[in-house]
């Protein structure tokens, strides 16, 4: 990960801790090539229709910026499921990213404007203020940003 957010992860991490939640790094930083095998993979398991609501092409992904982590927990099995977003975990990360910086990317019931399938396990490193906006207003980065 980039440095500002991997620090911001760790601050995140350490307060998860003492709070009792366990939450643990599954994804982070990938490189083009790795994003189109995911990619790839997915189209092959599942098809285009549902590997372009899963997935992003290689080029398109958070994850290669380094500004993105897929987290999960050992109550799920360190599985990324939807189901996370119930878990006493799952809840905890929507609280507490915020004041790291971080954001649920892909959240529930804005599928249409991100473009993607809900994502509880997805954060993305946008900074404080942005992070507590976006988060406090229900928005996406995408509205954030003016981009709909
Ligand atoms: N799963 C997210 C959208 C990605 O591939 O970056
Ligand atoms: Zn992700």
């Amino acid at each position: 990960m980039r440095q500002d957010a991997a620090k911001a992860l760790e601050e995140l991490f350490s307060e998860a801790e003492k709070d009792g939640i366990d939450i643990y790094a599954i994804s982070g930083y990938r490189s083009y090539d790795r994003q189109e095998y995911i990619f790839t993979s997915k189209v092959m398991e599942r098809g285009i229709y549902v590997a372009n609501q899963t997935s992003a092409k290689p080029g398109e992904s958070e994850h290669q910026t380094g500004l993105a982590m897929d987290v999960s927990s050992p109550s799920v099995n360190f599985q990324l499921t939807q189901y996370y977003g119930h878990t006493r975990e799952g809840k905890w990360l929507v609280e507490n990213v915020p004041k790291h910086g971080f954001i649920i990317r892909y959240p529930e019931g804005k599928e249409y404007i991100t473009g993607y399938n809900y994502e509880p396990w997805h954060i993305r490193y946008v900074g404080k203020n942005a992070a507590e906006f976006i988060m406090n207003e229900n928005i996406t980065l995408e509205e954030y940003l003016g981009k709909v």
